[in-house]
This record gives structure tokens, sequence and C-alpha cells, in this order.
């Protein structure tokens, strides 16, 4: 047979697929197993968004919308751009996607060229690197570290900058690590993005789900020449506990809406109907949701932080913002668990599943070994049982 596409070699499912795999088959066997691996806040999606899809339904609103979306959404998401994020995007420059996943490939669909450089500080999101790989795209990390507060400097982002570069993905709140950029930090790296001629693709998925005084910051906001070579991709996801719901959405200049608006219209058409109504809903009617979730999240990381302070060794960064925690376990890496050694994360997190029955990420699939990533949206009385299984798993390695 002829062979697949060559850029399917280029992209793989990501290493925490085995893990998940097992976990998914432990808990099918009926096995008392926990999970902090999920990316989802546990808060079910507000009742307003329930109400108007179903309304929808009824009212046989189910057939084709606009590519890039219903006018009554965009209108929604414009005003939102307009009143938490200073954002002048008309709704002629918003595309609606099918989740902020979606809205990133579109995206880097409609930048990224054979051999050009994307810059990424990492550790960062899986799949921006491997969505870069895929286009036939360079993803250059710009390593950060708990002791810099996992953000790249200007000074770093500019000393990676070459003739290739083209972009920079920008993502605070931050996943895996929680790390915001503070506005002076936005503004050095801004003008650095308009003295290089580079895009930056702002992915602001967390804006809402910052902790402890801080403020998130659109890169876009700070003045009109970082605005016009700004995409922001935000979404119902996380802020509004909607991740089955799928809808993100993309701000962008109005040349490349109108080049991501052709892409999607010949790929996915636009995302469902029912969702986009159940988006108008929560973004007009539940404005209050975000903060009531934030409040929530905010007394679990308290809880989390406090239980992983109680563990000898470790090494956490207090997360500034989205809903997970990423520690450095190298103290716990080269012990061993009697029938073997346990030398990466990636094998912590396999011990941790087999012998404790506690699913968590390894910090190799985000690009930085050594750490390991959990997510504290979760109930608290699973949250503690949780991490008491963390703290019995590695005080059993010698
Ligand atoms: C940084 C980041 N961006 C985007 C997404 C995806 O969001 P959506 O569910 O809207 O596709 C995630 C989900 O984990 C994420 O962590």
């Amino acid at each position: 047979m002829k062979p697949l596409a060559s850029r399917t070699g280029r992209i793989s499912t990501s290493q925490t697929v085995a893990i998940d795999a097992k976990y998914k088959r432990l808990k099918a066997e009926g096995r008392d197993v926990l999970s902090l691996g999920a990316g989802e806040p546990d808060l079910d999606t507000p009742e307003s968004a329930k109400l108007a899809a179903i309304e929808s339904i009824r009212m046989g609103r189910t057939k084709y919308t606009a590519v890039t979306g219903l006018p009554e959404l965009k209108a929604a998401v414009s005003a939102k751009f307009a009143r938490e994020n200073n954002l002048a995007y008309p709704p002629a420059d918003i595309v609606v996607s099918s989740g902020a996943k979606h809205a990133v490939f579109n995206a880097l669909l409609a930048l990224v060229e054979e051999g050009d450089e994307v810059l990424i500080p990492t550790p960062c999101w899986v799949t921006y690197p491997e969505l870069v790989r895929f286009l036939g795209g360079v993803p250059v990390p710009i390593p950060t570290s708990l002791e810099t507060g996992f953000r790249a400097s200007a000074a770093r982002i500019e000393a990676a900058i070459t003739r290739r570069s083209k972009l920079l993905i920008l993502n605070s709140p931050g996943n895996p690590t929680g790390a915001v950029y503070p506005e002076a930090e936005l503004v050095a790296i801004a003008e650095v993005l308009v003295r290089h001629d580079l895009y930056c693709l702002s992915d602001e998925i967390y804006e809402h789900i910052v902790y402890a005084g801080v403020r998130h910051v659109s890169i876009a906001s700070l003045g009109a020449e970082i605005f016009a070579r700004t995409l922001t991709v935000n979404g119902m996801s996380k802020a509004y506990a909607m991740t089955g719901w799928r809808i993100g959405y993309t701000g962008a200049p109005p040349a490349l809406a109108s080049a991501i608006a052709a892409i999607q219209s010949h790929g996915t058409h636009h995302p469902a109907n029912v969702s986009q109504f159940a988006a108008v809903a929560a973004l007009t009617e539940d404005v209050a949701f975000p903060a009531m979730l934030r409040d929530h999240l905010d007394a679990c990381r308290r809880l989390a932080l406090e239980r992983l302070a109680r563990i000898p060794g470790l090494k956490v960064f207090p997360p500034e913002g989205a809903f997970y925690v990423f520690f450095d376990v190298s103290a716990y890496l080269g012990k061993s668990h009697g029938e073997g050694l346990v030398r990466t994360s990636l094998e912590l997190c396999e011990y941790l599943l087999e012998t404790r029955l506690l699913a968590t990420v390894p910090g190799s699939a985000f690009g930085l070994e050594g750490y390991l990533r959990i997510s504290f949206a979760c109930d608290p009385d699973l949250l503690v049982r949780a991490l008491d299984r963390l703290s019995e798993g590695l005080s059993a390695l010698t």
C-alpha cells in the first residue's frame, strides 16, 4: 500500500495517553483509582447555558450557522473582549471555533510554513509543539524554570529570534505551571515582537482563573502595534466549565481573521449550533460564573499547596493562575520500589498509578523532566485522599 502522508510521522499522540489508558482500564475494572490528571473544572456548566441549548433544540435552531459563528455569539464575544480585556475586536474580526484547541490549530494553519520557527516558552501545553511540527514548522522552546517563575523574559525571547522566526505563543495564565505574566513584562515582550516583526498567538483560556490579587492582562491591549500582530484565543471550556460543548474563539487582525474563516469553512464549517446558543447565554446571563468558579478553585489550590508542603523533598511552584500545581520531584527520581528503579517523571507516574492507584501527569509531557503536574480542579475530599496517596507512594521509595 502507498504510505500515509509524511506529516503524520511528525505528530504523535501524547506520551500521557498510555497512563490515561491504564487509568481508564483500572476504573473500568472497578478499582478505586483516583485521577489528578484532568484538565477541566469539576463544576457543572451554568444553568443558563443548558436551558438555552434545550430551548434552541425545541425551537428547531439546529441547522447550519454562519461559518464564523452566530451573529449573537460574535456580538457577545466582541462585548466580552471590550468589557474584560480592553480589546476592540469588531464581530467581523472574530471567528468562533470548536474549542480553543481548534482556534490554535486554525491560527497555526494560517501562519506556519515549512521551516518557520515558532517560539514557545517551555514547559508548555503539549499541543503547541506538536501542531507546529505537524505543519512543517520548527518549535523553538524557550526554557523557563521555577527560579524565574516559569516566565520567559523579553531578553530570553529576543535571544531566540532568528530570520526564520514567525511567531511567539504566549499562554498566560499557563498550563502546566500556572505562571501569569505581569503587565510590565508583557509590555517588554510586545516591544520585542513589534521590533522584530513577529506575530503573537496569545492563548488566554485560563484568564479568569487567577488567584491572590493577580491580574490577567491581554498582550494585544498594550498598544496599536501589538494589537495589529496578535491573535487572541479564548473560549468557554475553562471559565464556564463547558469543556464538552467545544466553543472557542479568536480575535484577530482582519487579514488573519479572513484567512482563518476560509480555512474553517472547508474544515469544520462551524461549531455545533446548539453549543453556540449555550455560549451566548453563558456570556450574557452568567457573567458572575467565572468568579464563582475561581473562588471554588482557589480553596482547592490552598488545600493542595498545604498538603504538598507536608511532603519532604518536593519543590512546589505556587500557581498564580489555572488549576494545576507543577512541582519538582527530582529528589525522588533514582530511588527504587522493590521491583525496580524510578528514573523519570513518566516512570514515577506509572509507579504511582500501579501501586497507589493515583493518576498524575509527568513533567516530560510538557517539555520539562523532573516534575509532576496535578490538577486540583476536583472535590476537596478526593483531593485530600489523592494527595495522601501521593505522599505514601513517594515515602515508600528508597
Ligand atoms: C493552554 C490551553 N489552551 C487550550 C486548551 C483547550 O481548550 P478547549 O477545550 O477550548 O479546546 C487547553 C486545554 O487543556 C489548554 O490547557
